[in-house]
């Protein structure tokens, strides 16, 4: 039985979309609502678990609403089921809503922007792992790179209410201030932390952004901010770092958290077909216990979150 006191903890559901939202150039927010069952199953899933959603019947946005990039790819048929962690759940009564954050990629993605308010559709979920919290930490690093920030934006809402006594920092990056996928972006973003991001600061939790290009922010990596800060304080056991962005960007996260010995779980990125471990689409390259041994494990099973020790980061 899971936290939630259900026997259940994944299955195929119905849910009903409760809102859709576009809050960016190409970034969205799809609620979703389940109840019975459902409802109970998705109250325990945890920050960095995903569910796959069939969007094979979906249809696409009129011909006007396509993205000039995405015109020849638009009417391709979608055979597989799409993997998406939550950026929030929020349980009242015997209904519970998850959020969707996702961004407009491709035909799949394209055609997730015609749901509307009351349409059903099918969920395989909750799925994988998701982010674990020691005991003993008093402080949590977020680091997110572009859509990296759904499933942290969940981790810091459980942070808060759960473990208030975590001082939590969020380092946020992009390539620039339009590929940062939060809502209501303040004019001028500062390149100290602050309360930029309404999404992270409505948990009272502060962010230090950073662009590639400067448009927002630190002109630099998100690493560069972590690296820079950790520099400045003195992180040990009682710090934790959580990690979920492009592979390159976990990679250095990994090394930063090694060189500082601090404990970090990244959220890995896959191509997933099943979800439930049975296509094997999904390999993590991951150290063995045998010293240069390594062994292979899917990332839609034993992840998508790992202790970054144990990964072989491909780059
Ligand atoms: Fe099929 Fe992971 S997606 S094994």
């Amino acid at each position: 039985m899971n936290k939630s006191g259900c026997l259940v903890n994944k299955g195929v559901f119905s849910a009903a979309v409760g809102a859709n939202k576009q809050i960016g150039p190409r970034f969205w927010r799809l609620g979703l609502d389940f109840e019975g069952t459902a409802a109970k199953v998705f109250a325990g899933s945890q920050p960095g678990q995903f569910v796959e959603i069939d969007i094979s019947q979906t249809a696409l946005p009129s011909t006007e609403d396509i993205p000039e990039d995405l015109v020849d790819v638009a009417d391709r048929k979608i055979l597989l089921r799409r993997p998406f962690s939550f950026c929030d759940i929020t349980v009242s009564g015997d209904k519970t809503s998850v959020e969707i954050l996702y961004c407009v990629l491709g035909p799949a993605s394209l055609r997730m922007t015609t749901l509307s308010k009351g349409n059903s559709v099918s969920i395989i979920g909750p799925l994988g792992n998701g982010f674990y919290i020691p005991d003993g930490k008093k402080t949590a690093l977020l680091v997110t790179g572009g859509m990296g920030a759904g499933p942290l934006l969940h981790l810091a809402k459980v942070l808060k209410t759960n473990h208030p006594d975590i001082e939590v920092i969020a380092f946020v990056g992009a390539k620039t201030s339009a590929e940062l996928p939060f809502e209501d972006l303040p004019a001028k973003i500062g390149t100290e932390s602050g309360p930029w991001l309404a999404e992270f600061n409505q948990y009272q939790i502060e962010s230090i952004v950073t662009t590639d290009d400067g448009s927002a922010g630190n002109k630099d990596f998100v690493t560069g901010s972590l690296a820079r800060h950790l520099d400045k304080s003195a992180a040990g056991n009682d710090t934790i770092i959580y990690s979920c962005g492009p592979e390159a960007m976990l990679a250095k996260v990994a090394e930063i958290a090694n060189e500082n010995n601090i404990d970090c779980q990244v959220s890995m990125e896959r191509r997933m077909a099943c979800g439930i471990g049975l296509c094997q689409s999904c390999a993590v390259e991951c150290k063995a216990d045998e010293p240069g041994e390594t062994l292979y494990k899917m990332c839609c099973k034993d992840g998508p979150v790992f202790d970054s020790k144990e990964v072989i980061f491909s780059l």
